[in-house]
This record gives C-alpha cells, structure tokens and sequence, in this order.
C-alpha cells in the first residue's frame, strides 16, 4: 500500500520533471513567451515548477512507457486517457502546466492552463486517490513559512494570483482552486493559522464566494477578514497594476464578514431599504458569541444604516427570540 503510493508520487515526479524540462527546449517557446507575456519571472517559474505540457497526443506516455510505468497506471493517475486496453493519449496538450502539491510539498496532480481562447480555461488532474481539488490548498507548501512569519493566510482564488502575488512579495497566500471553498480546505488552513485574509476577484462570483468561505472558517474558529480588489480586478491583475504597496492597502482594508455583507448589500439594495440591508446580517449579528465583538459589529451595522445602535440591538433580540 505504502509502496504503490510511493510509486505514483514518483510517477507524477517525473511528470512535473519532464513538463519542467520542455520550458527550455525550443518545443516550449510560445509557452515562454505566453508566461513572458504575464510578466511571471523565471524565479517564480521556477519556485513554481511551472512546465508546459507540448502538442502531440502521447509525449507524456512515450516518456513515462519508456520508463516501465504502464499505459495502466498513467490512466488510473490521470496523466492519460484510456483509448483502448493498452492504449492511451496523454490528458494535457499544448498547455501551461501547474504542478499541484499536498502539503508537504509532493506533486499529486496538475493544473492545466490554455494559451488561447478555447475551453476549459484550465484543465485540471481527474478527481481519484491522490488529487482532491476540495481537500488542497494551492501553494500551502511554499506559504507555510510566510503564513508563520505574518501571522496570516491570504486565499485566493486561482493559480495565478498565488504565483504572481508571491513574485511581488506575499509569500503568504494559498488558492482554493477555483470559488468553491470547502470545510475541509478550511479544516486544513486552520492546521497553520486561524488568522485569514479573503481575497477573491472582484467578480459576482467572487464575492458570493468570499462569503461563503469567511462563514465556513468562521465556523471552524477562524478570524475573518474579507479584502476588496479594487477595479473589478483579481489579485494577479491588481498587483501587476498597483505593486506591493497597493496589495498593502487591499490587506489593510479588508473588513469583517458584517461590513463586507452591509457594503455589498447597500450596493445592491440602495440605502433606503434598512429592513433589507439589516436582513442579510441579522443571522450573522446573532451568531457572534463575544459581546465584545458585538458590540463592535451592532455599532458598524448602526453606522452603515445610519441609525442607533439601541435599533440595531433591539433587532437582534428580536431576531434572536424569533429564531429560538
Ligand atoms: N478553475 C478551474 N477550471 C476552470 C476555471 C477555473 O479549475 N475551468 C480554477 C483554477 O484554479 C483557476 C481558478 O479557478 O486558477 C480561478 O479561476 P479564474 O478566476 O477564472 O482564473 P484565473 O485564476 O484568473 O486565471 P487566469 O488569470 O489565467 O485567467
Ligand atoms: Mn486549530
Ligand atoms: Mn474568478
Ligand atoms: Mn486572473
Ligand atoms: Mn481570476
């Protein structure tokens, strides 16, 4: 048992070591030129063990067969897809390869991205025994000294921003692989550090998602905070724009859950409907358990809504009574 998963975790090593390699090779020069062109430097490459994964249906497993690894086992790791008993084509073409790790840094799939407009976007490793998009985080291996160091997680969402964000300097971001956060991604972070920075894109989904996961980590005991990526951007588009010191203020700027819940429902309601602003946070003023901190948030609801704070806690109660 123990052995077999030895053998697939050196199985996707070479993988990663043979999509690595063609980054130098002459086959790899338009991947080189698109990352260029997404001004990812060749350190950050590097740290990332970015590849690229050549045109072709069978350069992965004319390279792993000739090694003694079966047409068998390439399919059950999702390195190829079966056509027929025996035989196989290789999953990633003619894409910009992202080795993903578990946390202690061992490559268990990877994600991969088009250099063009067609679809998917991204081609990711097939869910199976090794590859759980919802149980790893992106990058957790390379942050865990920079979430020590800072005392913080950023999550974000994507591939990108974690590798682009790291080359200016925050060393301490994880991605969920998409907006889909899970408890169990939550369960994982909280092994390194309960103090989290939400910093998904600015996008509709993005914020439904930000929600989503500063409720999840909240109940696993994090302390949350939600940022807001100016410009409608995503962290990688943000900090090729604004550098380090922009990201500065995107940290320093993120708001608790309320605020975050009040804003976007003033932005969406319009500050006449008080009743309707108060509703989306009502739940969450209820389920704060610290007086302190509620006091805190029935004075940020107050402010927002541009009412007493006495209001706000008679609401509460009230909504607290009614619920029970
Ligand atoms: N994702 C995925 N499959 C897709 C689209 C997205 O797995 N078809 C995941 C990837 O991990 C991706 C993340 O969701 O990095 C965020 O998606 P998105 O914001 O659309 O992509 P970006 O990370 O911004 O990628 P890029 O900057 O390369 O366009
Ligand atoms: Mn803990
Ligand atoms: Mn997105
Ligand atoms: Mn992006
Ligand atoms: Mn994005």
């Amino acid at each position: 048992r123990r052995s077999k998963q030895q053998r697939a975790l050196q199985i996707y090593a070479l993988a990663r070591d043979f999509y690595r390699a063609l980054l130098s090779r002459d086959v790899g020069a338009k991947a080189v030129e698109y990352l260029a062109g997404r001004n990812l430097s060749e350190t950050v490459r590097e740290t990332f063990q970015l590849g690229y994964a050549p045109e072709g249906w069978d350069n992965l497993t004319k390279f792993l067969t000739a090694k003694g690894i079966s047409v068998d086992e390439l399919v059950k790791l999702g390195l190829a897809q079966s056509k027929a008993p025996g035989r196989c084509y290789d999953r990633f073409r003619n894409r910009i390869i992202f080795p993903i790790w578990d946390p202690q840094g061992r490559v268990v799939g990877f994600g991969g991205r088009t250099m063009g407009d067609d679809l998917p976007k991204y081609l990711n490793s097939p869910e199976g025994e090794y590859f759980n998009k919802g149980q790893l985080l992106y990058g957790l291996h390379l942050a865990r000294r920079g979430i020590r160091e800072q005392g913080y997680a950023v999550l974000m969402e994507g591939y990108v921003d974690v590798v682009s964000t790291y080359q200016h300097g925050v060393t301490n971001a994880v991605a969920s692989l998409g907006t889909a956060f899970t408890r169990e991604q939550g369960k994982l972070l909280m092994n390194y550090t309960h103090q989290v920075v939400i910093a998904y894109d600015s996008d509709s989904a993005g914020v439904k998602a930000a929600v989503r996961a500063a409720e999840i980590l909240q109940e696993l005991g994090g302390q949350v905070r939600i940022a807001t990526i100016p410009e409608g951007k995503d962290p990688d588009e943000f900090i090729q724009k604004y550098g380090q010191p922009g990201w500065a203020d995107v940290i320093k700027n993120a708001v608790s859950l309320i605020q975050f819940k009040l804003l976007q429902a003033v932005k969406q309601y319009g500050l006449r409907e008080k009743k309707k602003i108060l509703l989306e946070v009502l739940p969450n003023l209820a389920a704060v358990a610290s007086p302190l901190e509620l006091e805190e948030a029935i004075q940020q609801t107050a402010t927002v809504l541009q009412v007493n704070w006495e209001t706000v806690l008679a609401e509460v109660k009230k909504f607290k009574r009614n619920s029970r």
